[in-house]
This record gives C-alpha cells, structure tokens and sequence, in this order.
C-alpha cells in the first residue's frame, strides 16, 4: 500500500479524487488535510469530514490555513458552488475535525512513519510551504509530491494561471524550490483527462458513489456533461496507480510570484539556463484507460 497524505480544497473534483483514494486497496490515506481554495477553509473542511463520513473511515481531517501566505484570497465557488460541492446533500453527522491545525496533524504522521509518505498535493500549497518552512526535517520523510496544479501551456485563471498555483503563488514558489521530488499533474494533461459523456451517463448505475458524483459533476463547471468533465485532482491518484499510463518529462520548473503573468508555471524547455530539473511534468495520458479505470473504480466502491 503507498501511504499518502492528502491536501485539499474539496471542491467537485476533489471530492472525486478523495472518494478514489480513500477506497482503493493500493493507497493507504493516512491524513487529510484542508485549506482555503475552491471555498473558504471552514467549508473544505466540512466537505472534507462529509467524505470520510460517507465511507466511515477513520481517517483525520485537520483544517489549515484559512489564507495564501501573502495575497488576498480568491475562491472559484463559480465553478464549485457555494458550498464548494454542490449537487448532494450529505447526511448529517456528528464527525469532527482534528484539534490540530494541519501542519501540525502533518507533522505528527511523519513522526510517526516509518516508510516515507507521498504527499497528494491537490489545492493550493499554502499547508505545504507552512510545514516546509516551520519543519523542513520532514523533507526526508516526503517520498514525492504529486500536484496538481500548473500548467506548461496555457492557464484556467488568465492565460497564463491555474488556479491551484495561482491562488498561492508564494507558497507554490517555496514547494518547487524545496529539492523534494515533484510530479506536476497540471493543465497539460488534466485537460485531457475528461470524463467522456458516456462514462458520465452510467455513474447513476453504479451505486451510492456513482449517485454521489453524478449529483455533484451535474453541478460543476469544470467542463460539461454534454463535452466531457473536467477531473484535474482525479489525475493524481491515477498516476500514483498507473504511472506507466502517463507520459512525463523531467524539467525544471519556476513559479511566477509578481507581475501580470502571477501564479504561472514556467519550464527551462531546453535547459537553457538550469543543469538540473526539479519536476516531473506530466504531459500525455490514456484517456480510455482513465475512463475504464475511474468507472471501474466507482463500481467497486458501490
Ligand atoms: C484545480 O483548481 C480547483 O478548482 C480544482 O479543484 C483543481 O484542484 C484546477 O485548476
Ligand atoms: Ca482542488
């Protein structure tokens, strides 16, 4: 099993990316953590606790930062909603929240590991550069972080942003300067990773979580129904089963923290001006094979 730690924004896709991990033999969710993102922390939170009800797992949610490190927080409930997963109502519960904050709850399950974790990076890294700064001895204990987040081409935000980097660019900056080993799922192959149409229309076939996400991707705006949705955060966990499903490239990559270009991704192409690469850019992905897998997968989970 890959022990991984969560951090997230929760959010439609993440709540797909979520479901996957947290029922899929091969991972073992050790922590999930939440920060201001898609909505305000104090709803990614509660989405987050909903998750982890609705499957019973016994799984910590810890809440972080409720603000980027340095620029004024922006939410993307246009895409989302205004609870940030709209489109299902989740049973009430009596569940609660981690009396640690985040980083500290992170901290606390690298301490304890033995084996290093794989850090699932899937909103804004606010959380991961508050922990890198306060404790950067668990750098040692970070097997790799796969983000989503960035893009080599074009942005989600302006043309030049997405959404994840932009909304903490700093922060953002202080994990790709952090010598851990980065895979960067962005734009350039969450774009392709769309749920087809047709492998939307059976999810109300599937049972319970098939009936969950249908509610909520009929209600995101990441994508349509009619043209294929969007699954951004769902491309994470993929790759942590099927790398070998993923094209990749190894670069090193640079975040833009001022000026009108803010919160994008900027790739040495060439190696012009670096020796070294800090990043595995995932670029290419089979697209059926992610399809059949993600149905598959909510079949199972029931
Ligand atoms: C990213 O932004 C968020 O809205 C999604 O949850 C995803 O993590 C896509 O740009
Ligand atoms: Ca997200």
């Amino acid at each position: 099993k890959t022990p991984i730690i969560i951090d997230t924004d929760p959010g439609i896709d993440d709540a797909a990316a979520i479901t996957v991990a947290l029922n899929d033999p091969k991972i073992d969710v050790q922590l999930i953590t939440t920060m201001a993102g898609n909505v305000p922390v104090e709803k990614t939170t509660k989405n987050a606790l909903n998750l982890v009800e609705f499957y019973r797992k016994d799984v910590e949610v810890a809440r972080g930062a409720a603000q980027p490190l340095l620029r004024n927080y922006e939410d993307a409930s246009y895409y989302h909603g205004e609870s940030g997963m709209d489109g299902y109502e989740f049973p009430h519960h009596e569940r609660k929240e981690s009396d640690l904050h985040a980083v500290q709850a992170m901290k606390k399950v690298f301490d304890k590991s033995e084996e290093p974790i794989t850090l699932v990076a899937i909103g804004a890294l606010t959380n991961v550069a508050l922990l890198l700064m306060e404790y950067p001895e668990v750098k040692k204990k970070i097997k790799e972080m796969v983000i989503m987040g960035g893009s080599l081409s074009s942005g989600n935000v302006n043309s030049a942003a997405e959404f994840n980097i932009y909304a903490d660019p700093h922060a953002a900056k202080i994990a790709f300067q952090s010598e851990i080993p980065i895979v960067m799922a962005g734009l350039d192959v969450t774009l392709k990773a769309l749920l087809y149409p047709t492998s939307f229309e059976q999810l109300p076939s599937l049972g319970r979580t098939g009936n969950m996400l249908h509610g909520l991707f009929y209600h995101y705006r990441g994508g349509s129904p009619e043209t294929g949705l969007q699954l951004h955060d769902v491309c994470t966990l993929f790759y942590i089963l099927y790398p070998e499903k993923v094209e990749t490239k190894d670069l090193f990559v640079e975040v833009a923290t001022e000026g009108p270009a803010i919160g994008a991704t900027i790739a040495d192409l060439h190696q012009r001006q670096q020796n070294q690469t800090n990043t595995k850019v995932c670029v290419d992905i089979d697209v059926d094979f992610f399809n059949e897998w993600f149905l598959d997968s909510i079949r199972t989970i029931g």
